[in-house]
């Protein structure tokens, strides 16, 4: 079983763990992502490889605590074990040279844009990354991204951290020279930076509905994108952020809300 060998909190409800999992680290590329079980009952859950190790066998994950099984998975320390993990699942970002490209992530999206930020970079593009977050205490990963980035623009919806606003405010003053733009993050984020971008600017974003076997088997991810069925697990998850059907993925994405609700009440109950 696949064991953790590092876990630590980054924010409030925000951790991160290192597994054991040396085929999935000697495979990974940027934009993959894994799909795990915490336990034998437990759902499975997608979450994007945000760094590996292929010479450790480890690969690094960085999840937000949002119901059951990320609650689970957050009680997890150094020596616990998962169910089970399967991955890399996922075409590979795209990395070639474009020219200049900004990387965006908002909240959760900052794990996801952090590996893309870094290969593209390798691959001698000029990258302006530009990162949001509800607050300063939530801004993750500022040292990786300043890392992986040539520039690095912050924003917070309060203004405690970098310019006061959203990502789309300040991806609006450097969008005039850019080759390509990349975003990942919420549904309604990555929507605001596509029409802010159309027919300005090339754009690609990862996209996250809900995926059970993450194989392209049981159709849970279908999404449209240029008005075609597509399965973000197996298609993706990166596409032209132009041709996505956003409000299509946003109502699918909150069709499970109530059982989502129903199943943290009744793990709740039995871990107070
Ligand atoms: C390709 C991909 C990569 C992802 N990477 C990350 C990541 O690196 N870090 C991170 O914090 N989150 C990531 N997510 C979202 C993460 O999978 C969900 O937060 C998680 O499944 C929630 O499960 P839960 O039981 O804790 O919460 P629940 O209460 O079950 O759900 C809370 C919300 O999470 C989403 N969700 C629930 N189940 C799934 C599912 N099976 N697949 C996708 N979304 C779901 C829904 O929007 C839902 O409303 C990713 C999602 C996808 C599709
Ligand atoms: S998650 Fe089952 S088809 Fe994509």
């Amino acid at each position: 079983m696949p064991k953790i060998v590092g876990a630590e909190t980054l924010a409030p409800d925000i951790n991160k763990i290192v597994v054991e999992a040396p085929q999935i680290a000697s495979k990974a590329s940027a934009g993959q992502f894994v799909v795990l079980r915490v336990d034998e009952q437990g759902e499975r859950i997608p979450l994007t490889i945000f760094d590996w190790d292929s010479g450790e066998g480890t690969i690094d994950l960085v999840f937000l605590k949002v119901g059951t099984s990320t609650q689970k998975l957050g009680r997890l320390k150094a020596g616990d074990t998962l169910a089970d993990i399967l991955g890399p699942l996922g075409k590979p970002f795209p990395v070639k040279k474009y020219g200049k490209i900004a990387c965006v992530g908002g909240g959760l999206g900052i794990p996801a844009i952090h590996p893309i930020a870094r290969a593209m970079r390798q691959a001698g593009n000029e990258v302006v990354s530009v990162v949001g977050a509800r607050t300063r205490q939530l801004m993750i990963l500022s040292d990786e991204m300043s890392c992986a980035s040539d520039s690095l623009l912050m924003c917070s919806d309060d203004g405690s951290c970098g310019v006061k606003g959203f990502v789309t405010n300040v991806l609006t003053d450097v969008l005039d020279d850019l080759d390509l733009v990349v975003a990942v993050g919420p549904v309604k984020m990555m929507e605001a930076v596509a029409e802010l971008t159309r027919n300005k600017a090339d754009t690609i974003v990862s996209l996250n509905p809900v995926m059970v076997d993450g194989t392209g088997m049981c159709g849970a991810c279908r999404v449209k994108v240029g008005g075609q069925v597509k399965f973000a697990c197996v298609d993706g998850p990166d596409f032209n952020a132009h041709q996505v059907d956003f409000k299509e993925l946003w109502n699918k994405n909150n069709q499970y809300v109530e059982s989502e609700r129903h199943s943290m009440k009744c793990w709740g109950r039995g871990n107070d």
